[in-house]
Protein backbone atom coordinates (compact mmCIF):
# COMPACT_ATOMS: atom_id res chain seq x y z
CA UNK A 1 0.00 0.00 0.00
CA UNK A 2 2.72 2.41 0.75
CA UNK A 3 4.11 2.11 -2.78
CA UNK A 4 0.57 2.88 -4.21
CA UNK A 5 0.70 6.26 -2.44
CA UNK A 6 4.20 6.83 -3.45
CA UNK A 7 3.74 6.12 -6.94
CA UNK A 8 0.74 8.45 -6.43
CA UNK A 9 2.25 11.63 -5.01
CA UNK A 10 5.03 10.90 -7.22
CA UNK A 11 2.95 11.60 -10.11
CA UNK A 12 0.87 14.47 -8.82
CA UNK A 13 4.31 16.21 -8.24
CA UNK A 14 4.98 15.26 -11.90
CA UNK A 15 2.24 16.29 -13.37
CA UNK A 16 2.14 19.60 -11.77
CA UNK A 17 6.23 20.13 -12.82
CA UNK A 18 4.78 18.92 -16.58
CA UNK A 19 2.55 21.68 -16.15
CA UNK A 20 5.30 24.17 -15.44
CA UNK A 21 7.35 23.29 -18.34
CA UNK A 22 4.86 23.58 -20.85
CA UNK A 23 4.12 26.85 -20.15
CA UNK A 24 7.87 27.59 -20.01
CA UNK A 25 7.94 25.90 -23.58
CA UNK A 26 4.67 28.09 -24.89
CA UNK A 27 5.65 31.42 -24.25
CA UNK A 28 9.57 31.33 -24.60
CA UNK A 29 10.02 31.95 -29.01
CA UNK A 30 7.25 34.63 -28.44
CA UNK A 31 8.96 36.96 -25.58
CA UNK A 32 12.84 35.80 -27.19
CA UNK A 33 11.21 37.76 -30.37
CA UNK A 34 9.89 40.67 -28.15
CA UNK A 35 13.76 41.28 -26.87
CA UNK A 36 15.22 43.69 -28.99
CA UNK A 37 19.06 42.29 -27.14
CA UNK A 38 20.21 39.41 -29.18
CA UNK A 39 22.35 38.30 -26.51
CA UNK A 40 18.99 38.29 -23.72
CA UNK A 41 17.14 37.05 -26.84
CA UNK A 42 19.08 34.06 -27.09
CA UNK A 43 19.56 33.56 -23.14
CA UNK A 44 14.89 32.83 -23.21
CA UNK A 45 15.12 30.84 -26.63
CA UNK A 46 17.27 28.72 -24.62
CA UNK A 47 15.52 28.15 -21.46
CA UNK A 48 12.25 26.98 -23.96
CA UNK A 49 14.16 24.33 -25.15
CA UNK A 50 15.71 23.28 -22.12
CA UNK A 51 12.12 23.18 -21.03
CA UNK A 52 11.60 20.77 -23.90
CA UNK A 53 13.84 18.47 -22.69
CA UNK A 54 12.58 18.79 -19.25
CA UNK A 55 9.13 18.28 -20.60
CA UNK A 56 10.61 14.75 -22.34
CA UNK A 57 12.12 13.91 -19.17
CA UNK A 58 9.23 14.37 -17.19
CA UNK A 59 6.63 12.52 -19.45
CA UNK A 60 8.93 9.69 -20.00
CA UNK A 61 8.86 8.71 -15.82
CA UNK A 62 4.97 9.61 -15.40
CA UNK A 63 4.57 7.02 -18.04
CA UNK A 64 7.34 5.10 -16.73
CA UNK A 65 5.45 4.66 -13.62
CA UNK A 66 2.62 3.36 -15.28
CA UNK A 67 0.38 6.99 -15.57
CA UNK A 68 -0.35 8.92 -18.33
CA UNK A 69 0.82 12.71 -18.91
CA UNK A 70 -1.85 15.34 -18.52
CA UNK A 71 -2.61 17.08 -21.77
CA UNK A 72 -0.81 20.45 -22.07
CA UNK A 73 -3.11 23.13 -20.01
CA UNK A 74 -1.53 27.05 -19.86
CA UNK A 75 -2.30 30.20 -19.54
CA UNK A 76 -2.24 32.77 -22.50
CA UNK A 77 -0.21 35.58 -22.87
CA UNK A 78 -2.09 39.13 -21.59
CA UNK A 79 -2.24 41.41 -24.97
CA UNK A 80 -0.12 44.35 -22.98
CA UNK A 81 3.15 42.18 -21.79
CA UNK A 82 5.75 43.72 -19.41
CA UNK A 83 8.35 42.15 -19.17
CA UNK A 84 9.82 42.36 -16.28
CA UNK A 85 6.78 41.09 -14.71
CA UNK A 86 6.49 37.91 -17.35
CA UNK A 87 9.57 37.39 -15.99
CA UNK A 88 9.12 37.51 -12.11
CA UNK A 89 6.57 34.70 -13.18
CA UNK A 90 8.74 32.66 -14.66
CA UNK A 91 11.43 33.18 -11.83
CA UNK A 92 8.66 32.12 -9.78
CA UNK A 93 8.04 29.18 -11.74
CA UNK A 94 11.41 28.15 -12.13
CA UNK A 95 11.27 28.12 -8.43
CA UNK A 96 8.10 25.80 -8.17
CA UNK A 97 10.16 23.41 -10.77
CA UNK A 98 13.11 23.28 -8.42
CA UNK A 99 11.10 22.64 -5.79
CA UNK A 100 8.85 19.58 -7.83
CA UNK A 101 11.54 17.74 -9.58
CA UNK A 102 13.60 17.66 -6.15
CA UNK A 103 10.99 16.04 -4.37
CA UNK A 104 10.28 14.41 -7.33
CA UNK A 105 13.94 12.61 -7.23
CA UNK A 106 13.17 12.40 -3.28
CA UNK A 107 10.39 10.18 -3.41
CA UNK A 108 11.66 7.61 -6.75
CA UNK A 109 15.05 7.74 -4.99
CA UNK A 110 17.36 5.90 -7.76
CA UNK A 111 15.02 4.26 -10.58
CA UNK A 112 13.86 7.75 -12.15
CA UNK A 113 15.68 10.01 -9.42
CA UNK A 114 18.97 10.90 -10.51
CA UNK A 115 17.58 12.09 -14.09
CA UNK A 116 14.96 14.51 -11.80
CA UNK A 117 17.97 15.15 -9.92
CA UNK A 118 19.62 16.42 -12.82
CA UNK A 119 16.75 19.23 -14.15
CA UNK A 120 16.59 20.19 -10.89
CA UNK A 121 20.23 21.37 -10.92
CA UNK A 122 18.94 23.05 -14.48
CA UNK A 123 16.37 24.93 -12.54
CA UNK A 124 19.19 26.36 -10.14
CA UNK A 125 20.84 27.24 -12.97
CA UNK A 126 17.75 28.97 -14.75
CA UNK A 127 16.96 30.60 -11.63
CA UNK A 128 19.91 32.56 -12.09
CA UNK A 129 19.63 33.56 -15.56
CA UNK A 130 15.92 34.46 -15.14
CA UNK A 131 17.57 36.87 -12.49
CA UNK A 132 20.18 38.25 -14.62
CA UNK A 133 17.86 38.77 -17.22
CA UNK A 134 15.31 40.71 -14.41
CA UNK A 135 17.99 42.86 -13.43
CA UNK A 136 19.21 43.75 -17.42
CA UNK A 137 15.49 44.87 -18.42
CA UNK A 138 14.74 48.49 -17.84
FE1 LIG B 1 12.63 22.85 -16.26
Amino acid sequence: MKEMDTTKEAYELLSQALEVEYQIIVHSPQVARMIPEKELSVKVEQLGLDSVRHADVVANTISKLGGVPPFPRFEPLPELLDLKDFFRKQLDLEHLALDLHTRAAGILGEQSGQSLQQLAEDERRHIKVVEDIISRLT
